[in-house]
């Protein structure tokens, strides 16, 4: 064996991986090469054994190199195949989306309200028992507690806490922070344990009134109203009060509108009774004022408190209620 025959069984088996044959050094001339080892004298053997061991790496590293490139190229391929297009072509210019009906509905009422000389005030959606019922003169065993379908926290002392079931707490956290006169509404989220149908949500919205003043009459509270509703919904409509019952006013009343849909006539919308009624109202206890500090022989007021969901149904002859939380585009899209 000459050195000149390592060279050329390299050059052939590089030759053959090139074709394709990876398998060149298992079979191939330099396998051949290393079985004829013996032949050579002692002395050359370790010679032309470290020969062929760098040959057979030369082409160790060609085989390598050529696997790798067959196995990206392979995965190449396949990515290629499995491609996903996740790009979605949209008909038309992207459109913009908009504050839902119910907050367009808090913020005409609001510009209203201020436009009448009053402020806006908010507060807390989780509220104590104290703030919620017993200061607005619902002591522990009033029925009317019952009537609020309450959620009550796992917090603090059992039912000492509760997601607020309607706005008028926050007419005693004004009255705590400031003194009157007073001239506020106050609107925000409320939450009952209702099963929703076509005139109920769970969660809804209302806003409370609240007016405290010397020499305020029934006769302010009746005017005030009145005087939103036409502002709100337009000439047309009528107002009526009709005697009710609440534990913070007294005396109570339901206002009620005139049905948009019908013109008072009766209709479906109404019930057939021509009227639609909106929220309660009246003039603050005496109980009330005591709670947070105000002297009843001084000061009186007027609250008031309805909801800006429904009042946003009525006005758009909207015949269910749940669509205002539903996301449907159909519906949001025409606001
Ligand atoms: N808080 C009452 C409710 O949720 C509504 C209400 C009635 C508020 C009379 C008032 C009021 O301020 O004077 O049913």
């Amino acid at each position: 064996m000459e050195e000149a025959d390592v060279k050329t069984a390299m050059e052939e088996s590089l030759a053959r991986v090139e074709g394709g044959d990876l398998g060149v050094l298992k079979r191939g001339p330099l396998v051949d090469l290393n079985s004829r080892l013996k032949e050579l004298a002692a002395e050359d053997r370790p010679r032309f054994g470290q020969l062929l061991k760098d040959a057979r790496q030369t082409v160790q590293a060609r085989i390598d190199a050529l696997a790798a490139a067959k196995e990206s190229a392979e995965r190449a391929a396949r990515l290629e195949a499995e491609r996903l297009d996740l790009t979605e072509v949209l008909p038309g210019p992207p459109t913009r989306g908009h504050l839902s009906l119910v907050t367009q509905t808090r913020d005409e009422l609001e510009d209203v309200f201020v436009g009448m000389g009053f402020t806006v005030a908010e507060g807390p959606e989780v509220e104590t028992d104290w703030h919620n019922f017993e200061a607005l003169n619902i002591p522990k065993a009033h029925p009317a507690r019952s009537g609020f379908d309450s959620l009550y926290l796992d917090w603090g002392e059992p039912e000492s806490t509760l997601f607020r079931p309607h706005t008028s707490p926050v007419q005693i956290r004004l009255m705590q922070s400031q003194p009157p006169p007073i001239y506020a509404v106050m609107p925000g989220k409320v939450y009952r344990k209702d099963t929703p149908d076509a005139s109920h949500n769970a969660t809804f919205h209302q806003i409370e009134g609240l007016v405290v003043d010397h020499g305020i009459t029934f006769g302010d509270l009746a005017g005030t109203i009145d005087e939103f509703i036409h502002a709100y919904f337009g000439p047309d409509i009528q107002t009526r009060l009709r005697p009710a019952s609440f534990p913070f006013t007294e005396p109570s009343a339901e206002f009620e509108v005139s049905c948009a849909v019908c013109g008072g006539a009766g209709c479906r919308t109404c019930s057939g009774v021509g009227w639609i009624e909106l929220g309660g109202c009246g003039m603050v206890h005496p109980n009330v004022f005591k709670a947070v500090g105000i002297d009843p022989e001084e000061w009186t007021g007027f609250a008031f408190g309805f909801g800006i969901d429904r009042i946003a149904i009525v006005r758009h002859g909207i015949e269910d209620i749940r669509v205002l939380l539903d996301n449907d585009l159909r519906f949001v899209t025409q606001f």
